[in-house]
């Protein structure tokens, strides 16, 4: 669909309901920058994909699920953490309205709208995220549920389309889940010194980490019993397949996930069962592998609170508070652009 039309869509949208906007970006540049990192990353050596490519619908369907296996500890723990501090968040930051990058389906995020429109009786949302079907669902949703809640949805990438973004005197910009340790370092001080320019005096940014644990714990949260990490990590091949022609055979891969002590992050892997050769039509890219040959598709950062404050300071941003739950599992951090 070109961008044209996507944008006539979301304006049919929006009459039908006045209290949702949905700004449509991802169209054909997303294929373009799609295919530009798939050819950099399986041309690489040690090949790599971004992990931002997990997230077709059937990804995010499988990402729910994960959130909801009993291995998988950081939904639950972020969760009781906004239940309990969520109005407190809200009151410290000063919030007038939410934006949330890579929301999901939404559902945390209503831990910190209850307590908003509490305060204030109507508030903006507005969502950031590449998957259009989860945005939709969660504003038709959260303006059903909340009156006084408007939504200014944006389908897109938070790496790229936070310029533009509409203004409020006290913005909270929610980071949840732990999506910024899927950044490797460089990334993440780059999106972070990102957000401490486009923050204005007034803003706030809320950072959930996952903090550092038992290597077993770790590790067990992504090999889970159920198969359904594994599945998850080759939906990256199966949207190469589908979006760009692809050949991947799914079952000639094997999900590899483990706990890299040194780096502090869980890294995950893609590690082919025999040797084969790949063919991505759309890029014209022909790929010879040996068995046991393996891709990098994910690092998910686990962080103390010294080196996650270190990293926020680096950035330009001052820690203002330190949520987390009582066995330090998880953390929101509140962060507002460091004074002059
Ligand atoms: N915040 C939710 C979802 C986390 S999963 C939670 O805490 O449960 C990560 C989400 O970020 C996915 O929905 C994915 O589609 C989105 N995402 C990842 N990279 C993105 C990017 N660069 N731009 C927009 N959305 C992104
Ligand atoms: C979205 N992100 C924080 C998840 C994580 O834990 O790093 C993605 C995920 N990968 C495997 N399981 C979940």
């Amino acid at each position: 669909m070109s961008p044209i039309a996507e944008q006539v869509e979301a304006l049919e949208f929006a009459d039908v309901r006045p209290d949702v906007r949905l700004d449509i970006y991802r169209g054909e540049e997303w294929i373009t920058s799609f295919a530009n990192d798939v050819r950099r990353g399986l041309s690489a050596s040690p090949r790599f994909l971004p992990p931002k490519y997990f997230y077709d619908a059937k990804g995010s369907e499988l990402f729910d699920q994960i959130c909801e296996l009993p291995e998988y500890y950081p939904t639950r723990t972020e969760e009781s953490i906004l239940a309990a501090r969520g109005a407190d968040i809200v009151d410290t930051a000063g919030a007038s309205a939410l934006v949330e990058l890579g929301s999901g389906s939404s559902l945390k995020t209503e831990h910190l709208l209850r307590p908003l429109l509490a305060s204030l009786g109507e508030a903006l949302y507005v969502p950031i995220e590449f998957s259009e079907s989860a945005v939709r669902e969660a504003s038709v949703r959260l303006v059903g549920e909340y009156p006084g809640l408007r939504v200014h949805g944006v389908i897109g990438d938070f790496e790229k389309h936070l310029g533009g973004l509409p203004q409020a005197d006290g913005r909270l910009f929610a980071f949840l889940g732990g999506t910024i340790g899927n950044f490797i370092p460089d990334e993440m001080l780059f999106f972070l010194k990102r957000m401490a320019f486009l923050a204005e005096p007034n803003d706030s940014l809320l950072v959930g980490i996952d903090l550092v644990k038992d290597k077993n714990e770790l590790e067990a949260a992504y090999n889970d019993s159920a198969g359904v990490t594994a599945e998850f990590n080759k939906n990256v091949l199966s949207s190469i397949n589908t979006s760009l022609g692809g050949n991947f055979d799914l079952d000639a891969w094997e999900h590899v996930a483990f706990f890299d002590e040194q780096n502090q992050w869980i890294e995950m892997r893609l590690r082919s069962t025999r040797n084969q050769v790949v063919r991505v039509a759309a890029i014209d890219l022909t790929l010879d592998f040996v068995a046991g040959e393996e891709i990098r598709t994910e690092i998910s950062r686990k962080f103390t609170r010294d080196g996650f404050v270190s990293a926020l300071e680096e950035a330009g941003l001052d820690l203002r508070d330190w949520y987390t739950d009582a066995d330090e599992r998880f953390a929101l951090a509140l962060a507002t652009p460091a004074s002059v």
